[in-house]
């Protein structure tokens, strides 16, 4: 599906392209997030009219569905409703006036399976890829340089100038969701997927089984759903779900089919994670025959651990857990298949005589072997599929079975080891990549957690230094984990949001175009596209400027910079902060102990958490 327009345009934005800098300053702010493998501005705007029309490529359905999904877009945005119509490729030698031209191009190192160019220019636009998802991840950009005005408004409209040669970094940029601690509705998980897309990220890491809940339904084990989809609530804002007063939920096979196509129109591949040998105490509640004890068991209440796991004695595990993943397969056309393998207590496994058994018949010298045993045993089955499993790091413990890709979460030592081992890689540290920790201080999380800022993902590198050229091309990329024990539905955005973008453009753009300073720019703006997709981010409470709340004579209350265009109002009477509250504006001298609770407000109503303080004279 050559087009000699697609060559001239492609052709010309590589001989334009070398300098990623922006060259002019017109009036909208380009916030490209993540930003473009390499970008030129062109000063100047293109203007999306009444009578302008996208135009696709005739005769590739997949075009099609990509101009289709443009013009929703863009009515969305501006409230534009632009027809979609053939265009013959052959017949053009420019970009036609007023028009949005997507098509297809002979591949291109430039832009390679994902990237795309765009150029957009006062007379129209054309977006070239050699691959639908390319024009996909294109329509994105475009969505980001629509500014977040008022639909009906004429700078609603505008598109700046640039031409842009897209391409990502990585062929990995996900995350994962856990929807086993906390049932997520369908319609979340499916918004999920559109952010994901909005940030040209391509996997979402599905968990759906866990201790405190499995969430698929399986039709060869209905009491998956009906015993282990429910427990006893474990937070006060957790409210019962069924009639018999269980809190919980479950996908049918009908919604993940749903949810599945759904991701494949947004160029997102759901990878599923069905936990094993632990993790795994929701199935045991239903079929307690498949522990090493025969239970019983009830759907865990509890954070953290279980020692009851899957007997790996009992051959009766490996049909059920087959069963179950050969019903995972048909829903899911995920070429990898997620099987945890984190955090397996071997206790059980020490006093259960079938798994001792096991272990003597297999010539096994520990349960780390044990462990070894049960997962290659699972990868066998899923290759003899024509699938790929991929586990937590410690499937590398007792030895990694031959063709598993490993997901590195206990620091970066896993990602080195598997690399260098030859196989593929992904990377997730808990250091930089766990988002369910804390931005800064929360009294609902624990301790341990410690802060992962925004900044600190931003300065991640997901491949280690230490690898050869060679040894690196098994990174596949990074994920964001979003384990949901402390944030039930609700509560995701704000654990998620902003630091995705950082965790997106990590991933995507090139190492040499990362700059904290033009990323927070980019952010400013970001953080009003999020604004209109009605992303509730997290928004920092007031910092002190200083490290210290003690003084000797007065302390001269200094709150560090404003989030975003918020303001800060603030008590001294240890009451809550309201809109109506003192309003921060210079620092303030304070001469006696006092309690100060202080709050950022946005002009969009939104407010963040309070930031207490005791200010208190130093002792004598
Ligand atoms: C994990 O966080 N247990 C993979
Ligand atoms: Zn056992």
């Amino acid at each position: 599906m050559a087009s000699r327009l697609g060559m001239l345009i492609m052709c010309a934005m590589s001989l334009s392209s070398g300098a990623a800098a922006q060259t002019s300053a017109p009036a909208n702010p380009v916030a490209i997030i993540p930003a473009p493998a390499e970008m030129k501005r062109l000063g100047r705007e293109f203007t999306l009219q009444e009578s302008t029309a996208i135009l696709v490529q005739a005769g590739v359905p997949e075009v099609r569905v990509v101009g289709t999904y443009l013009a929703e877009c863009v009515q969305a945005a501006c409230g534009l409703k632009l027809p979609v119509e053939d265009q013959q490729v052959l017949e053009l030698t420019r970009i036609p006036t007023n028009r949005i031209f997507l098509h297809l191009v002979p591949a291109n190192p430039a832009v390679g399976d994902e990237g795309y160019g765009l150029s957009i220019v006062p007379e129209g636009v054309d977006i070239a890829a050699w691959r639908p998802a390319g024009l996909f991840h294109a329509v994105q950009t475009i969505r980001q340089l629509l500014p977040p005005e008022d639909g009906a408004s004429a700078a609603a409209r505008r598109l700046p100038c640039v031409q842009i040669t897209d391409r990502p970094r990585y062929r990995w940029r996900g995350m994962l969701l856990d929807c086993g601690r906390h049932f997520m509705t369908k319609e979340f998980v499916k918004r999920y997927i559109d952010l994901l897309a909005y940030h040209k990220l391509n996997v979402l890491h599905w968990h759906l089984t866990e201790d405190q809940g499995w969430r698929i339904e399986i039709k060869k084990y209905p009491k998956l759903t009906e015993v282990g989809a429910w427990r006893q609530a474990t937070r006060d804002d957790e409210q019962p779900r069924d009639a018999a007063g269980r809190y919980g939920g479950f996908y049918s096979q009908d919604e993940v089919r749903e949810i599945v196509a759904y991701a494949k129109s947004r160029y997102v591949t759901i990878v599923p994670e069905i936990e094993l040998p632990g993790h795994c105490v929701a199935a045991l509640a239903a079929y307690p025959e498949l522990s090493c004890t025969g239970g019983p068991f009830e759907v865990s209440p509890n954070w953290g651990v279980c020692e009851d796991v899957y007997c790996a004695g009992n051959d009766r595990v490996f049909e059920f857990l087959q069963d179950v993943l050969t019903e995972v397969m048909e829903l899911f056309p995920s070429p990898y298949v997620h099987i945890g393998g984190d955090e397996v207590p071997k206790t059980r496994w020490k006093a259960c005589p079938k798994c001792q058994a096991r272990m003597k018949a297999e010539c096994l010298i520990d349960e780390r072997e044990l462990q070894s045993y049960f997962v290659r045993r699972i990868e066998s089955f899923l290759s003899s599929k024509g699938r790929r499993m991929i586990g937590w790091d410690e499937i590398l413990e007792g030895g990694l079975p031959p063709h598993a890709t490993v997901q590195s979460w206990r620091g970066m030592d896993g990602a080195l080891a598997t690399a260098r081992a030859g196989h593929d890689v992904i990377s997730s540290p808990t250091s930089h990549c766990y988002i369910d920790y804390p931005q800064g201080p929360d009294p609902q999380k624990p301790d341990f957690m410690g802060f992962i800022t925004l900044e600190k993902i931003y300065g991640f590198e997901p491949t280690p230094g230490e690898l050869t050229a060679e040894e690196a091309k098994h990174v596949l990329g990074a994920e964001a984990n979003m384990w949901s024990e402390y944030a039930p539905q609700p509560l995701i955005d704000r654990q998620v949001f902003p630091r995705l973008c950082a965790l997106a453009e990590v991933t995507w753009s090139p190492a040499e175009r990362r700059d904290s300073g033009d990323f927070s720019r980019r952010m400013s703006a970001h953080y009003k596209q999020l604004d209109a997709l009605g992303v509730a981010y997290y928004i920092p409470p007031p910092q002190l400027a200083s490290p210290t709340t003690q003084f000797a004579e007065a302390f001269e209350m200094t709150f560090g910079p404003t989030f975003e265009g918020g303001e800060i109002r603030y008590t001294l009477d240890g009451t809550e902060p309201t809109k109506a509250s003192a309003k921060y504006e210079r620092p303030v001298r304070i001469s006696e102990t006092t309690v100060v609770k202080a709050r950022t407000f946005l002009p969009n109503g939104r407010e963040s958490e309070i930031a207490g303080f005791q200010l208190g004279k130093k002792p004598e």
